[in-house]
Formats: C-alpha cells, sequence, structure tokens
C-alpha cells in the first residue's frame, strides 16, 4: 500500500501577456492568452503521479467548465478524482497573471478551494486512512488544514507540508507535520531566524529549497547540502511543486530522508527545464537516468 493523498488547491493559471499594463479605466490590447492547469495542489498531485505514484485527490473546483476541465487533466494524469467535489456556491479558483515587460502581477481568487471544510474532511476518513503520505499546501482553508493534521497526527501517517503562501502557516501546526518544504524565503517567513538556526531547530524535518542552489536540511548532527542538478532553466514555475510531489513519492516508497531530497532534487531539475508548472514534470525513469549521470 502506497497511496499518496494530495488534499489542495486545483486553479485555472489565466495567463495575459501584455506589454504594459493599463492605467485606471484605460482599455489596451495585450499580446496573447493562455490558460494553464495550476494550483500547488494539483501541481504536485501531478509530480507524483509522473513518477508513478498511486495519487489520490481531495479537493473542491466550481460547477463550471473550467472545473470540470481541471479534473479531466487530472484524471487524464493517471489522478484519481473520485474525491474531487463541486462546489455550486463558489466558481473554480483561479490564478490571473499578468505578464508585463517589468513584472508580474498575479491575483489569485480561491473560489471553491474554500469551500473544502473540515467537516468534508470528516467524511473522507476512510480514504486518508488508506493513504500512507498525506500532501497539503496552504491554499486552502487553515481549518481545513488543521483538521488533516490532527486525523494525520492520530493516525500517525506523515504529512509533508509545502507551507505556501507563508503567511496562512501556523507554528503549531509544526509538531504534526513530517516534512516541511519552504523555500529560503518562506522559511525566514515562518520562523524568523537564519537558515542555520532554523534547519539546526528542526532536525530531519525541515528541508529548505534554495532554487538553483539546491537543498538543505540538518540531520541531527550535521549539515546536509544537496547541490541543485545544474541545467539549463528555461521556467522555474513548478520547480517547489515538482519537488514536493517526487518527495512524497520517494516517501511513500520508503526511501531514506536522503535518497528522497537527492531524488526530489532530480526531478525537480528536470522540471525547470519546459515552459509551463505541469509540462516539465518528468517520470521515474527521467530522474532515474539523470541521477546516474
Ligand atoms: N535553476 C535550477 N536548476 C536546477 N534545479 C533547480 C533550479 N531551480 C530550482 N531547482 C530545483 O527545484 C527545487 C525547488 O526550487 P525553489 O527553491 O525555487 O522552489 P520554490 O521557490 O518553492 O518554487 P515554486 O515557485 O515552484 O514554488 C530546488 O531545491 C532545486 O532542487
Ligand atoms: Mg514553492
Amino acid at each position: 500500500m502506497k497511496m499518496i493523498t494530495v488534499i489542495g488547491s486545483m486553479n485555472m493559471d489565466l495567463v495575459v501577456d501584455t506589454s504594459r499594463v493599463p492605467e485606471n479605466g484605460e482599455t489596451i490590447l495585450g499580446n496573447s492568452f493562455y490558460t494553464f492547469p495550476g494550483g500547488k495542489g494539483a501541481n504536485q498531485a501531478v509530480a507524483a503521479a509522473r513518477l508513478g505514484g498511486d495519487v489520490h485527490m481531495i479537493a473542491c473546483v466550481g460547477n463550471d467548465g473550467f472545473g470540470t476541465e481541471l479534473t479531466r487533466n487530472l484524471h487524464e494524469e493517471g489522478v484519481d478524482t473520485a474525491n474531487v467535489s463541486y462546489s455550486s456556491e463558489k466558481s473554480t479558483g483561479i490564478a490571473n497573471i499578468i505578464l508585463s515587460e517589468k513584472d508580474n502581477r498575479i491575483i489569485v481568487v480561491p473560489g471553491a478551494n474554500y469551500e473544502l471544510t473540515p467537516q468534508m474532511i470528516e467524511g473522507l476518513r476512510d480514504i486518508i486512512k488508506m493513504s500512507n503520505v498525506v500532501v497539503m499546501q496552504l491554499e486552502i482553508l487553515p481549518e481545513t488544514v488543521k483538521a488533516v493534521l490532527k486525523f494525520c497526527d492520530e493516525l500517525t501517517i506523515p504529512v509533508v507540508m509545502d507551507p505556501a503562501p507563508a503567511k496562512y502557516f501556523e507554528v503549531d501546526m509544526i509538531s504534526s507535520i513530517r516534512y516541511i518544504t519552504p523555500n529560503q524565503y518562506e522559511c525566514e517567513q515562518l520562523f524568523g531566524l537564519d537558515l542555520d538556526e532554523a534547519l539546526e531547530m528542526y532536525p530531519n524535518q525541515l528541508i529548505v529549497t534554495l532554487g538553483k542552489d539546491g537543498v538543505r536540511y540538518f540531520d541531527g548532527e550535521k549539515h546536509i547540502h544537496v547541490e541543485a542538478i545544474q541545467t539549463n532553466a528555461v521556467d522555474t514555475t513548478g520547480a517547489g511543486d515538482t519537488f514536493n510531489g517526487a518527495l512524497a513519492y520517494a516517501i511513500s516508497h520508503q526511501y531514506a530522508l536522503y535518497d528522497a531530497v537527492k531524488f526530489a532534487n532530480a526531478a525537480s531539475s528536470l522540471s525547470v527545464e519546459k515552459l509551463g508548472a505541469q509540462s516539465g514534470m518528468p517520470t521515474k525513469e527521467e530522474v532515474e537516468a539523470r541521477l546516474a549521470r
């Protein structure tokens, strides 16, 4: 039994590329528009499923076209979507991303993601019970995250937590989390400590991703630094999501922590080679080939 359950967000990313951002009251013509399936929950589910994981998604979308499309996308990736529910109250979550020369402006509307309630988690206990890893992020209601943590704590199911967006993290969550994977900025926001101090405070639990500098954690005796694998990065969006999905896959397959981190580090180095969060997520064969290089 190696089931991975992801409890998190599903969003449609709506990307507008424009030469400049309009002034208040002004209308301009943009250059292009794309939609991409996203949301950290869905991205991490896809990352684990590409690797061959048995992945189950618990999420909430709207009763609308985006909701259907996102669910179909997950299903096509091999993720079990039987417990993706449809809200009749709120529309599917979206991220409105405006790419202009000088900056990126992003508006996230959580919509149906915030309709996944602690009561619904209560009703899904039998599914969660079958998991040997639960993966979460902070794009759903904090009450729901806490309900899952409490339940997983009782059943000693390991939780992998990507604490993003970091402002929704609450320090008392930490005791119920097996592995927490902030990037460097999130780590500072979470603990208000410098990196070494934070790592030493949470040995074999806090795993900090450092972009092109790789990954660090503290094993209780010494600092471990897994260097990033040098590659030609085209788009680093989704690197963190690939890292978490791959870490969950490795943990669910009983890899030792060091091997799991090396595996996730190699998987995410492959993900940055292609445009889009999900398109570059590798298969297990691709990760193993890279590790053997
Ligand atoms: N340029 C790169 N080359 C190789 N590996 C990379 C590169 N960027 C990221 N990675 C890998 O991806 C992991 C996660 O990246 P990063 O620390 O940027 O996460 P993040 O800031 O959470 O990203 P995201 O925006 O996807 O949430 C890194 O620890 C590293 O293993
Ligand atoms: Mg991240």
